[in-house]
């Protein structure tokens, strides 16, 4: 396999703007592609924002910002996607999504590609059979946001060769991250750890032990998080909570992974959490 200089990401949101962003500072050239050109556009105009941001606190020069800007461009088609080293999916954490996706993107691209995942919880070995490169198919997890935090979890599928695991290392020790290795069950580490810890915040609530204010000031003052439970939950999404919890509950089969009955609540009401302007805070 060729060395990686380009890396197209499937999903301009905000996973795949991050990856975008992290890549480009990498020195990496960048294709982002979404369902509509309005969708790359915003997702460039946010990454833009947030380089702007880290230029304002001096974390970044304005040179490294403009040259790493000049190396994304949108790729409204999947075949502008042919020119990928390596691509990441960053698209909704639903495996029904995901595997259309796979099927309209293989036979676009570059057959020695890679094609990595930026699932939260979904089986990397499950993934990879709906491709046609189980062998060059990896879980390259990142946190949100990407361009704040450190870690990437790295995730091999049981038939992900050596070569891939190499080639992804390689990448995101490019983006100065640290990389933590995983086994592919549900969730991983990080979110095996936090979604549950999130879902009991969502209990505690649900059970009326405490208020919304009350539960996250308890874990940000009496545990040093930097976020409450419930605050980091409408920043990463309900419906990607719903969809980890629900992950875990099956891919593991014990009931202490029942998503909090409040949590599927708020998700089938559209509260979603910071996207939507409401979840367990108001953002309108
Ligand atoms: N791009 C660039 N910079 C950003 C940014 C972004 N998207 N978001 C925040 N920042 C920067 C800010 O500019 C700021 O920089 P300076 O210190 O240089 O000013 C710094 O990060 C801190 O931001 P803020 O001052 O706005 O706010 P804060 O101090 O409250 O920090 C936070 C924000 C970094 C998000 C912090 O609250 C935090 O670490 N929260 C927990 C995040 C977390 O747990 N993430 C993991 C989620 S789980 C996950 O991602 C896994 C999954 O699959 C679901």
């Amino acid at each position: 396999m060729s060395k990686i200089e380009t890396i197209g990401i499937v999903g301009a949101g905000q996973m795949g703007g991050g990856i975008a962003h992290v890549s480009a500072l990498g020195g990496y050239k960048v294709l982002i592609h979404d369902i509509s050109a309005d969708r790359i556009e915003k997702g460039i105009a946010t990454i833009s924002g947030n380089m702007a941001r880290q230029v304002g606190s001096g974390k970044l020069e304005e040179k490294a910002r403009n040259e790493a800007m000049a190396r994304i461009s949108a790729a409204p088609a999947m075949a502008d996607l042919a020119a990928a080293d390596l691509v990441i999916e960053a698209a909704t954490e639903d495996e029904t999504v995901k595997r259309k996706i796979y099927a309209q993107l293989c036979p676009q691209l570059n057959p020695e590609a890679i094609l990595a995942t930026n699932t939260s919880s979904i089986s990397i070995t499950r993934l990879a059979a709906q491709t046609d490169r189980p062998e060059r198919f990896i879980g390259i997890h990142f946190m949100n946001p990407v361009p704040v935090m450190k870690l990437v979890e790295l995730v091999r599928g049981i038939a992900t060769e050596d070569q891939t695991f190499e080639a992804a290392k390689t990448y995101v020790n490019h983006l100065d991250k640290t990389i933590t290795v995983s086994e592919d069950f549900p969730a991983f580490i990080v979110n095996r750890i936090l979604l549950p810890m999130i879902n009991e915040a969502i209990y505690t609530l649900y059970e009326g032990v405490g208020t919304v204010d009350a539960i996250d000031t308890a874990m940000r003052l009496g545990a040093n998080h930097p976020m409450g439970p419930l605050q980091l939950a409408d920043f990463i999404g309900l419906d990607t909570c719903l969809s980890i919890m629900q992950v875990l509950h099956e891919g593991l089969s014990d009931s202490k992974y029942r998503p909090c009955p409040l949590l599927v609540k708020y998700v089938e009401a559209g509260w979603l959490g910071r996207k939507t302007s409401r979840g367990f805070y108001d953002y309108r």
